[in-house]
Parts: structure tokens; C-alpha cells; sequence
């Protein structure tokens, strides 16, 4: 670990190989990362994470200083049925990542989930509490959070959760646009947890590695929490991005899980401690609200 310290220590323009660009998170990364050095941004038509022989040759051939992984299979409904593609991608390819990284001396950054664990918890998840993840993208992110470990003492592993932002497909964009096609709305209201807008986590990220890359003294590898603060159910998240957005004309009606069968089971409750984030890196997201401001000004949609 010394021996990582030294190198970013002595070397502040880091060489970054970004994968996943196109992501709600990747897209932020490729912003947030630039005032750091050279980052290498790329995408899946630049190499698909399902190929591990290319992968690991992209990652010799770079020599990163910091590969930042934001890829992944994130279709949790989806990956119930194709369980395969789903271990490939966040499990195989994370585990080739971490090898090729050791081979070259590289940090890496990747992301996990909430849905590691099982939601019967009453009280904010901590890293140190047991997973047990109830579908299969849950499970296939935890299989990549412990190959990474395996492979390498080199590494920084996010776990964050309800993912995003006004680009791309999600929940906010989602309910924007069916508020405007639709009179009513029935959201789920038994499952909580806690937003997190992309753009903060891009940003945490950076900033973690500006402070990891010059003067973080000990050894910093390991998982952390990385989310907004507060909790909510999607219930009120849909009310909040819709009125916030200055819809108040749609109903919003909440309704249990079981009214909206879905292929993937969900955590009834999967809100992370962010403390262990805050003590090691002094960096806490703003509270989920907050975030949620941010997005729909970034969007131009701030009621
Ligand atoms: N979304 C959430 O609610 C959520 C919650 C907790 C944790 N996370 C974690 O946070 C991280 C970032 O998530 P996100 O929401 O930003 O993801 P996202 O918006 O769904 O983006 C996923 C990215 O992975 C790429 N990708 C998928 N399969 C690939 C393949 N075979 N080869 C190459 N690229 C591939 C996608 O490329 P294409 O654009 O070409 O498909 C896209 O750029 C992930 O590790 C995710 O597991 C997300």
C-alpha cells in the first residue's frame, strides 16, 4: 500500500481509464475526472465487458495509474433471466480489472449496490454489516465486489444506491414523463431507501481520488457507503421530483409492492451508513433532496 501512496504522492496528473462512459455515473465521471490528469473515456463499442481477453489487453496496453469502472449490468429485472450476462459483466469483468490492475500497478475504483443486502434491516446498513442479496444482479455485484478483493489490495469499491439523473433511462426520467402522458400514478411505497443523483457521485469520486492521490496517509482500500443522506420510499420520490418539477396536476397514489409484481424481488429497506466515507475521506453527499434540486437544475427543470 506504501508503495501506491508513493506513486500518486509523486505523480498528481494521474492516467485514468474510465469505463462505462455512457452510464448515468460514467457520463458524470467523464466530466468530474479531467481536472485530474488524462482519463481515457470509454464506452461499449470501444470494448464490451463481456469480452475479458480484450479487456484485459485494454488495460495492459493503457497502464492506468486509476481505472474507474461505472459499467455494468444494471437491469435488475432483466438479469433474472439472463443470469449469465449479469455475472459476466459484474463479476468476470471486475475480477479481470483487478488482475490487470495489479499487473500494472493501477488503483481501481468500481461501484456496488444497496442490493447486496437483503432489506429485513430496521436500521441504516454499515460496510461491516452481513450481506445477502435477494436477486441476482444483487448477488452478481457481490460476486465482483469479492473478486475484486481477492486480486488486489489496490482498490476502492462504492456501494451506492437508487441511482439517477436527467440523463439517460431511470426513475426520475421515467416519472417526469409519465406524469405529463398520464392523470394518475400508482408508485411503490413499502420499499425505502435513499436516492442518490449521479453528478454527486462522479463528483465524490473525483474528489476522493485528488485526496487519495496526493496526501491519504494509510491504507485506504476497502468498500464504502456512498450515498445521499436521509431516507424515502419511491413513493415520495416520485412525488417530489413531480411537484418539484411543478407537475401538480397528476395523482400520485402509493400502493404496496405486491400491486406491482416485478421478475427481480426488492430490499423492502436498503438505506447505507455513509459515516465510515465521511471519517476516512472527510467527503459526505448532501441529503437526498438536496440532490434532487441539483438534478432538475442541471436539467432545467427546477419548478
Ligand atoms: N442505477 C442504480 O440505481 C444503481 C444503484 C446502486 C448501484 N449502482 C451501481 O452504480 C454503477 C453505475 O450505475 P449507473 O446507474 O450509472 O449505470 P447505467 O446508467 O445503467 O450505465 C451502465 C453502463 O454500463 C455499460 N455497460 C453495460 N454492459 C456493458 C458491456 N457488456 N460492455 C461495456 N459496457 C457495458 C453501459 O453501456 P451502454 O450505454 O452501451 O449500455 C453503460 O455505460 C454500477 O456499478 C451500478 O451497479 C447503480
Amino acid at each position: 500500500m506504501r508503495k501506491s501512496i508513493e506513486r500518486y504522492s509523486q505523480k498528481i496528473a494521474m492516467n485514468i481509464l474510465l469505463f462505462g462512459k455512457t452510464g448515468q455515473v460514467g457520463s458524470g465521471l467523464a466530466d468530474h475526472l479531467q481536472g485530474l490528469g488524462r482519463v481515457v473515456a470509454l464506452d461499449r463499442g470501444d470494448v464490451d465487458l463481456s469480452d475479458l481477453i480484450q479487456l484485459e489487453r485494454v488495460v495492459i496496453n493503457h497502464r492506468p495509474d486509476v481505472i474507474v469502472n461505472a459499467a455494468a449490468y444494471t437491469a435488475v429485472d432483466q438479469a433474472e433471466s439472463d443470469p449469465a450476462t449479469a455475472e459476466l459483466v459484474n463479476a468476470k469483468a471486475p475480477e479481470v480489472m483487478a488482475r490487470s490492475a495489479k499487473k500494472v500497478g493501477a488503483l481501481l475504483v468500481h461501484y456496488s449496490t444497496d442490493y447486496v443486502f437483503s432489506g429485513s434491516a430496521e436500521q441504516p446498513y454499515t460496510e461491516a454489516n452481513a450481506v445477502d442479496p435477494i436477486n441476482v444482479y444483487g448477488r452478481t455485484k457481490l460476486q465482483g465486489e469479492r473478486a475484486i478483493a481477492e486480486q488486489t489490495d489496490d482498490y476502492l469499491i462504492f456501494r451506492t444506491s437508487w441511482v439517477y439523473s436527467h440523463r439517460g433511462r431511470n426513475f426520475f426520467n421515467t416519472m417526469l414523463r409519465l406524469a405529463k402522458e398520464r392523470d394518475e400514478l400508482k408508485v411503490v411505497s413499502d420499499q425505502h431507501g435513499t436516492p442518490t443523483y449521479a453528478n454527486l457521485i462522479a463528483a465524490a469520486t473525483a474528489l476522493i481520488l485528488s485526496r487519495v492521490g496526493t496526501d491519504r496517509p494509510g491504507d485506504y482500500s476497502g468498500i464504502y457507503h456512498m450515498t445521499c443522506t436521509g431516507m424515502t420510499s419511491w413513493y415520495a420520490f416520485a412525488k417530489a421530483i413531480i411537484e418539484r418539477a411543478g407537475n401538480t396536476a397528476v395523482r400520485i397514489i402509493p400502493i404496496p409492492s405486491n400491486e406491482y409484481p416485478t421478475p427481480a424481488k426488492r430490499p423492502k429497506y436498503s438505506t447505507l451508513d455513509t459515516s465510515k466515507l465521511e471519517r476516512c475521506f472527510g467527503i459526505q453527499l448532501p441529503a437526498w433532496r438536496v440532490g434532487l434540486d441539483q438534478c432538475l437544475t442541471d436539467a432545467n427543470l427546477a419548478g
